[in-house]
């Protein structure tokens, strides 16, 4: 009889604090409610972050080949090899075979938030015990960058 007295309190607290839930939703998105188009907005294998979708091309853009090159040489060598060796971080061999283009693309434009968020993103931090730094690199850069990694792991 208790029991079923506390619950009933329990319940009545629930529910008397519903109405007081701030109203800002934005501020904590519930996603698992979503469906439809929204529901690609939030596939887990995509990461989070502004990239949604990606259009991949064949054959290769070599422009794009080009920049990422350089970007990596100027911001990503120091901790990533284009092999499969780890260095700092995980080398890039294969990459674009584990991860969807634009989780790729949200873990180098928005790494706080996937290294807080991402199960991925937090087991490679569990594996590396480094944080990988915001690199500033925008999202034409990432675009570029992943390019260069689909290059290295041998598309045409
Ligand atoms: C200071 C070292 C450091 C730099 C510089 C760095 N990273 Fe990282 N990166 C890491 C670490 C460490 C991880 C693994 C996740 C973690 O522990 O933060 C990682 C993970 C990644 C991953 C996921 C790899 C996988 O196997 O899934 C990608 C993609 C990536 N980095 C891209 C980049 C790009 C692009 C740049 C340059 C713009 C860059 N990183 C610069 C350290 C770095």
């Amino acid at each position: 009889m208790n029991r079923i007295f506390c619950s009933l309190v329990a319940a009545s607290l629930l529910f008397s604090c519903a109405p007081d839930k701030p109203k800002n939703v934005e501020e904590i998105p519930d996603q698992s409610s979503k469906s439809g188009p929204e529901a690609v907005l939030t596939d887990p294998t995509k990461g989070i972050g502004a990239v949604k979708t990606v259009t991949l091309h064949n054959p290769l853009e070599q422009d794009r080949i080009g920049r990422g090159l350089a970007i990596f040489e100027m911001k990503c060598s120091a901790c990533h090899k284009l092999d499969e060796t780890r260095f700092v971080g995980p080398g890039w061999k294969g990459v674009t075979q584990r991860r969807k283009p634009e989780w790729i693309m949200n873990m180098v434009t928005n790494v706080e938030v996937m290294l807080d968020k991402d199960p991925d993103a937090q087991k490679l931090l569990e594996l590396c015990l480094t944080r990988m730094p915001n690199q500033n690199v925008s999202i034409g850069d990432a675009r570029d960058i992943l390019e260069f990694m689909r290059k290295n792991d041998g598309e045409k």
